[in-house]
């Protein structure tokens, strides 16, 4: 935890590529923000940009993301509204390794990581 919690101390950003469990938030990515909500000295997430994205079934983890942006406001994270990016897993547009051959997919995502770089230039 504690490595997490500097390595979270020196980014400007972050990507949360998250799953989704019975329409929810994966609890292991949960359970890092409770605690990095906690540390005694500092508020390594807050005012932070982050990027959400997820890959899952049909409704592409949009239900866990936007439980994760509902934590995003007590945690002060600035989650990027757009573009969202909600992944199938299971249509196809994954190889049997877990690579991404999903064009608009990748597309999404490139344009996603344009918006957070723009975003964290912005916070300084
Ligand atoms: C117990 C369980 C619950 C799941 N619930 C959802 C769900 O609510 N929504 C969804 O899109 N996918 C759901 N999935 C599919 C996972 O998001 C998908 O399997 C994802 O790739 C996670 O990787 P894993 O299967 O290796 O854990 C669920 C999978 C499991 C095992």
């Amino acid at each position: 935890m504690q490595r997490i919690a500097r390595q979270a101390q020196q980014a400007d950003g972050f990507v949360f590529a998250c799953t989704e469990y019975n329409y929810s938030v994966a609890p292991a990515l949960k359970n890092i923000l409770d605690w990095l909500s906690r540390l005694p000295d500092s508020q390594p997430l807050s005012g932070k940009p982050v990027a959400l994205m997820g890959a899952g079934g049909g409704m592409g983890t949009s239900r866990a993301q936007y439980h994760l942006r509902q934590s995003a406001v007590f945690l002060n994270l600035q989650p990027l509204n757009k573009p969202e990016v909600f992944a199938n897993a299971f249509a196809g547009g994954f190889d049997d390794q877990g690579n991404l051959h999903d064009e608009k997919i990748a597309a999404l995502i490139g344009e996603q990581m344009n918006t957070l770089v723009a975003a964290i230039k912005a916070t300084r």
